[in-house]
């Protein structure tokens, strides 16, 4: 039996991730932190508490594991020193770690589409041969620690870029089903936006399909569902399953840029970055986060076809059921 080992596992996708191996033939182990929240593991989680910064103890526990999905991360925070700290130095600490464990054959790395930057228009998707470009601290701190792991990890390596991720259990895209519950949705910018979306169930799936893959073995895939959808198809499609009438708000992206420059003064002396910051305008304002998928398709052998409804439906359930809608 495989030994699997996640780090960030009481987050969104890391927890997901654990509670579908604990029903599994893997034996999977959940590495948080000591002030980790933990309710979204499932309780016959089996939990080890660390400290990232003891070598000594995450070296025995490494030992005993053949398969790392790396998960733990910084999706938003105030500067790129939190960013380079958690998302690219402790990525180069995971790789280390795996190239000194005789016993880990494979290391996955959850990065991000935002590694890759948009894609420049409609037809022409971003593949995972193209040259990155990425936007923002988050989507840089992505690509430098990819980079490290295509240079220094002497262990079979994946990269998996997934794009927006949703799902029972998320909190990002919570705040537009919030938004939509209150009867509106808002969308940055006068022309339409076009993106791609990933249900949780699906990155689990494909993310389980590269243990020990062969044919996944130095190689980077994009994560995506299909078809590419725009923002306010979306919405109404929540809206839809909410059984809510929606007004859509169309706002100028310098108006946006200017209340989120305003609302970073504001939290500049607060640990966490403002929910709308600078570096999320410059994300919301891209038209086409759109990825092609056929490498995906081919190698993981994934059709991508989701019911978007079904999924929507599920989440909103999961959202009341929590109490968080
Ligand atoms: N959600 C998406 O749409 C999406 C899309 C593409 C890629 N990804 C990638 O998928 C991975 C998981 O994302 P997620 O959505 O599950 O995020 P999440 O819910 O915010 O979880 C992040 C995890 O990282 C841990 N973490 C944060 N700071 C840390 C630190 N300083 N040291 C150690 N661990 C730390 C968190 O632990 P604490 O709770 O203790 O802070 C948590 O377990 C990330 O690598 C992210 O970049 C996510």
């Amino acid at each position: 039996m495989k030994n699997i080992l996640v780090t960030g596992a009481n987050g969104f996708i890391g927890s997901s991730l654990v509670n579908e191996l604990n029903n599994s033939e893997y034996n999977v182990t959940a590495l948080v932190r000591k002030s980790s929240n933990t309710e979204l593991l499932s309780t016959q989680s089996k939990i080890r508490y660390i400290d990232y910064r003891d070598q000594k103890e995450l070296q025995k526990i490494f030992e005993d594991h053949h398969i790392l999905v790396h998960c733990a991360a910084l999706t938003r925070a105030k500067k790129w020193k939190d960013f380079l700290e958690i998302n690219v130095e402790l990525t180069q600490k995971m790789v280390e770690l795996c190239n000194r464990t005789d016993a880990m054959q494979h290391f996955i790395f959850i990065s991000s589409q935002a590694a890759a930057g948009p894609a420049s228009s409609l037809s022409d998707p971003k593949r995972e041969a193209d040259e990155e470009k990425p936007l923002t601290y988050y989507g840089k701190s992505k690509f430098l620690a990819e980079k490290y792991i295509k240079k220094f990890s002497r262990k079979n390596w994946t990269i998996l870029r997934p794009v927006s991720v949703y799902g029972p259990g998320d909190q990002d895209f919570l705040q537009l089903f919030k938004m939509i519950k209150k009867g509106f949705s808002a969308q940055i910018g006068f022309q339409k936006k076009y993106f791609q979306t990933i249900y949780i169930s699906d990155l689990i799936e494909l993310i389980i399909r590269t243990f020990g893959n062969e044919r996944c073995y130095q190689k980077t895939f994009f994560l995506a569902n299909e078809p590419f959808i725009n923002e306010e198809d979306f919405s109404q499609i929540i809206a839809k399953e909410m059984d809510k009438k929606i007004v859509n708000i169309r706002l100028p992206i310098s108006l946006i840029s200017l209340i989120a420059q305003f609302l970073d003064l504001l939290h500049i002396f607060s640990k966490r970055p403002a929910v709308l910051n600078r570096q999320k305008v410059k994300e919301f304002a891209q038209r086409y986060w759109l990825v092609d998928t056929s490498k995906t398709k081919r190698i993981l052998d994934f059709s991508h076809k989701s019911e978007v409804s079904q999924n929507i439906k599920k989440t909103i359930a999961d959202y009341k059921k929590r109490g968080w809608l």
